[in-house]
């Protein structure tokens, strides 16, 4: 192929840049295809980009030349103010998982007895099952919506019904095809879905890493965080800069054309339109190859040039999958069969104590590096000093460090062999060590303390945190380094102090300029308006969790009456027991929680009334009564609590937690542990429609 120099500059373009801007296109993809789909390239990296260069002298000189899906538009736009959400056509589910061999026995026997029941042929149950394997990415996933063969979205999963619009993002990665060009056919669907895994190549992701510490910056913890950090950039500039990979494993919504009937053949197909799919993918006959596959690919686990954290098996028939249908948002037709977490020796250097935000002191062991499941490892959790002592380890020992996924890696225990000559003893503090104050640990109790509460730096920074955080007050862009910022330099000294931050303040604040100034004081006030079981899970009570500060909300619907309950009457809200109780009490008990709650409403930080609950009278008031739900997952037609309401307004019961006096769990999208549980007790679940047909 030539190469050729760029024409003279010109005004307009001349019917032979426009031919030539169109065959560099056209090569250029074709080379991407070769690139990237078939990881057979046919030009050197310096052809390539003598190509581009060509491309992008060419459009400089005639803008009129540009198109929106130019390979050279592939450096992002200006930064955006926020991600706007996208409805998925379909939702995305999610995958139930196994991690022993007779969990997935188990999932084909469902698979083949389900098969012949549907199919009323009892041989089925003894025929084997056609699976497709290929490894589980860890990366975020992505659905892409071509029209007429053009990007037009991206998206992110988000809770699988909803997700964040990041096209602008998404058309900077690479080997995610702008348009599907020549390859894409006449019986081609007009709109087409592509779902699969952004992610980043443990190469890719130790070369972004050196170069931001070399800039000063902080490095990603594993290549997840640093895929999932760069699609979710507000400046799209940036995520052109993240060598960002992707590989193809589905596709969700269609409409028109004709598609392959199989799992893999809709793998090869999309191959053939110009997505990357994983090519260890394989098509297997029964479980037992399967699980063949399973031990196969673990060995080589660590040769992979990307990180995994097992394999998902799909029954290959898209007519079975149908056939097999979902359950509580994960399908029935596969199963993720997850690798055991994993576990390296090392020596252990030194402990520190961590003060987290109740004051918890918390052991962390300082390790010499060690490489556990593709990360470096210098520091994990004791947890605390029982577990120290249960595992009688002393500093200098050996130990075992277990890392699973995202969970913050632990000291197992102490490896085998002679102990080391010269280990000491760890001992806990005398006194807090981020202030001084007396460490207190009541009896009978793991835990040890620092009595400083908000007088203390740690407690204070970790509390704040807490506030801000996504499932409390969400507030957006105000990241650890941040808070870190603001709580040490005296400027916040409790979550109230937050509102009164303006944009001369923070941009006073290291790294912020004008335009990051403004988006955080926009986020401050958005968060002004919240719910009150998220106002109460921020507050940060000590073991109210999430679910907790939404029954508490439920229950009371109105902060004041909550203030004032006292022990005693909050043990009547569902899972709320002795001690979560006195924890309660004592922090509306504790005057400087009551300033900070006074502040926070001064500032502004408001949430809608509760729904009225009606007191059900008679019997036919109460056409529930006597049955007992458990809410799971999320609704769209009204909120967990809102449902909540409804249904003790008709006389039935809610509890938290499930047991074999449910009568049914109802479960809207994402429904947590509580579905499998009741799948274990054979308890009936309901779904949204189940729902409506109760309160109607
Ligand atoms: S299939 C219904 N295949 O795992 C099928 N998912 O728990 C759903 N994932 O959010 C997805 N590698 O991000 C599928 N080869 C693979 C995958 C994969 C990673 C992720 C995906 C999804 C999660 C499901």
């Amino acid at each position: 192929m030539s190469v050729a120099g760029s024409p003279a500059p010109q005004a307009g373009s001349t019917d032979s840049s426009k031919a030539r801007s169109d065959e560099l296109r056209r090569q250029i993809e074709h080379h991407n295809y070769r690139y990237y789909v078939l990881d057979d390239p046919e030009v050197s990296d310096a052809e390539f980009d003598a190509l581009m260069r060509e491309l992008e002298g060419l459009e400089k000189d005639h803008p009129d030349l540009v198109t929106p899906d130019s390979p050279t538009q592939r450096v992002g736009a200006h930064p955006a103010e926020g991600f706007a959400t996208v409805r998925h056509r379909l939702p995305m589910l999610s995958l139930a998982n196994g991690f022993e061999p007779d969990e997935i026995r188990d999932f084909d026997r469902r698979v083949r007895e389900r098969l012949a029941k549907q199919t009323g042929d009892p041989e089925l149950v003894e025929a084997a099952v056609i699976y497709m394997a290929e490894p589980k990415l860890d990366g975020l996933a992505i659905s892409l919506i071509y029209e007429d063969g053009r990007l037009v979205q991206a998206a992110t999963r988000g809770d699988g019904e909803t997700g964040e619009d990041v096209t602008t993002n998404v058309r900077t990665i690479r080997p995610i095809p702008l348009h599907l060009g020549d390859r894409f056919t006449d019986d081609a669907p007009r709109v087409l879905e592509v779902r699969g895994e952004v992610f980043m190549r443990r190469a890719d992701f130790e070369r972004l890493n050196a170069g931001l510490e070399a800039e000063g910056q902080r490095g990603f913890m594993n290549p997840r965080n640093a895929a999932a950090g760069s699609l979710r950039q507000l400046d799209s500039q940036v995520t052109a800069r993240r060598p960002l990979s992707f590989f193809a494993y589905s596709v969700g919504f269609v409409e028109g054309g004709t598609l392959p009937d199989t799992q893999s053949g809709t793998l090869d197909w999309l191959r053939q339109l110009g997505f990357p799919a994983c090519p260890e993918r394989e098509v297997l006959e029964g479980v037992e190859a399967c699980l063949d596959y399973y031990e196969r690919v673990a060995e080589r686990r660590a040769t992979l040039d990307y990180e995994i954290d097992g394999i998902v098996y799909k029954v290959d028939s898209l007519a079975d999958q149908q056939a097999l249908g979902f359950v509580s948002r994960a399908p029935r037709w596969a199963i993720a069969h997850k690798f055991p977490a994993e576990e390296r020796t090392t020596t252990l250097r030194n402990v520190e104590f961590r003060v987290g935000r109740t004051g918890a002191l918390t052991p962390v062991a300082r390790l010499e590096p060690v490489l556990v499941g593709g990360v470096m490892v210098s520091n994990a959790t004791l947890h605390n000093m029982d577990e120290i002592a249960r595992k009688d380890i002393r500093i200098g020992d050996r130990v075992i460090v277990r890392r699973a996924g995202d969970v913050i890696p632990e000291v197992v225990g102490r490896a085998g062999g002679e102990r080391p000559a010269d280990t000491r003893a760890i001992e806990m503090p005398a006194a807090c060590p981020e202030c001084g104050s007396h460490i207190e640990r009541p009896e009978g109790e793991a835990v040890a303390r620092c009595t400083g509460g908000l007088v203390c730096p740690a407690q204070r920074r970790e509390a704040l945190k807490h506030f801000v955080s996504r499932r409390a007050l969400d507030i957006e862009g105000f990241g650890e380094k941040l808070i870190e910022q603001v709580a040490d330099g005296g400027l916040v000294q409790s979550p109230a102090d937050l509102f009164a931050l303006d944009a001369e303040r923070l941009e006073a604040l290291e790294r912020v300029g004008p335009k990051l100034a403004e988006n955080l004081v926009n986020a401050l006030d958005q968060a002004r308006e919240t719910t009150l079981a998220r106002f109460i899970f921020a507050l940060g009570i000590r073991e109210v969790g999430e679910v907790t500060a939404r029954n508490l909300a439920s229950y009371y619907g109105d902060l004041d009456v909550l203030m004032k309950a006292d022990a005693e009457a909050l043990q009547e809200v569902p899972d709320v027991g002795p001690i979560v109780a006195e924890h309660i009490a004592n922090f509306f008990a504790e005057p400087h929680n009551l300033e900070v709650i006074r502040a926070l409403r001064e500032a502004d930080v408001h949430w809608p009334d509760p729904p009225r609950r009606a007191a059900p009278e008679t019997a036919d008031a109460a056409p529930l009564a006597g049955r007992t739900y458990v809410l799971t997952g999320s609704f769209e037609s009204m909120t967990r609590d809102e449902a909540k309401a409804a249904l003790e307004a008709r006389g039935a019961k809610i509890t938290g937690s499930v047991s074999k006096k449910t009568t049914a769990v109802i479960a809207g999208a994402d429904p947590g542990s509580k579905v499998t549980k009741a799948e274990s007790l054979d308890i009936p679940i309901l779904g949204p429609d189940d729902l409506a047909q109760l309160l109607a």
